[in-house]
């Protein structure tokens, strides 16, 4: 492991355009828990029957009772992670351009990365459903599920349920950082869900080396990543971040 974190460090060192593509596994030291894998969320519930837009249409109250007031609340408790500061300082350092996230628990805002793609939305902020007024999480009222607008309409997470298009303004930066990097890092993502998970074949289709941080390997693994540094994010990340801040001086001078 410590080979391949020198050998990413130099990557990313030497290059300006380095883009990040995170998902759930970097915030599970956050204590979050995934999607998919042991003690995964889809688990426990059938992602079909709660985070589907014709299953919180069919049925809002029970997807709030659910999902999302249970996410809420575990969203709510979680600060971000050495993982989350590690790409922060990537940034600041002038060396990755941005995060795109496919998570809704804004840590990475609240680790200090500046420039955050939202593919799946921000579980912090709700919509209504029919005058699509919008409102923080923790202003909603939530004695009665699901909660109304004045107007009368429900209010939504603003985030994107299955069967919903990722906005095409996302979709589109996404797409353009993904061909535009020269190195791209995928941090704790099963790589299972489009279209985020075609981000990494963009950039390497495009010429980009394609680094994977997870403890498990991927579909992406040995075709469309060129190595993966197996371990935790919070260990590798960090380590990453603080390999690339020591080659500085060299690179500076
Ligand atoms: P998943 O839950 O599918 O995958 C989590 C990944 O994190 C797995 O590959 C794990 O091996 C890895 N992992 C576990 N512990 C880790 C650690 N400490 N450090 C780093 N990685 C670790 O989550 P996503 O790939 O983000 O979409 O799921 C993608 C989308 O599927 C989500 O955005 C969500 C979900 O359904 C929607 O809800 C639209």
């Amino acid at each position: 492991m410590k080979d391949l974190i020198a050998r990413a460090a130099r990557e990313l060192a030497a290059t300006r355009r380095a883009v990040a593509l995170t998902g759930a596994g970097i915030s599970i030291e956050s204590g979050i828990p995934p999607f998919r894998g042991p003690g995964g969320l889809w688990e426990k519930v059938d992602p079909m029957e709660v985070a589907h837009i014709d299953a919180f249409r069919r049925n809002p109250q029970k997807v709030w009772a659910l999902l999302i007031r249970g996410m809420q609340t575990v969203l709510a408790k979680a600060a971000p992670n050495p993982a989350h500061r590690g790409l922060a300082t990537l940034e600041a350092l002038g060396h990755l351009q941005a995060v795109i996230t496919q998570n809704v628990d804004g840590l990475h805002q609240q680790a200090g990365s500046r420039d955050v793609i939202e593919f799946h939305g921000n579980f912090a902020w709700q919509r209504c459903m029919i005058c699509e007024r919008r409102c923080r999480s923790e202003e909603l009222d939530l004695a009665t599920i699901p909660p109304r607008c004045d107007c009368g309409g429900i209010y939504r997470p603003d985030c994107v349920f299955f069967g919903e298009m990722i906005p095409p303004e996302h979709l589109a930066r996404a797409q353009q950082l993904s061909a535009g990097c020269q190195v791209m890092l995928v941090v704790g993502t099963s790589a299972t869900v489009h279209p985020a998970a075609m981000l990494p074949h963009l950039a390497r289709n495009a010429g980009a080396r394609v680094i994977e941080v997870n403890p498990e390997p991927t579909p992406l693994t040995g075709t469309v990543s060129d190595y993966l540094i197996s371990g935790p994010a919070s260990k590798v990340v960090d380590a990453l971040a603080s390999a690339v801040t020591a080659l500085r001086p060299t690179l500076d001078g």
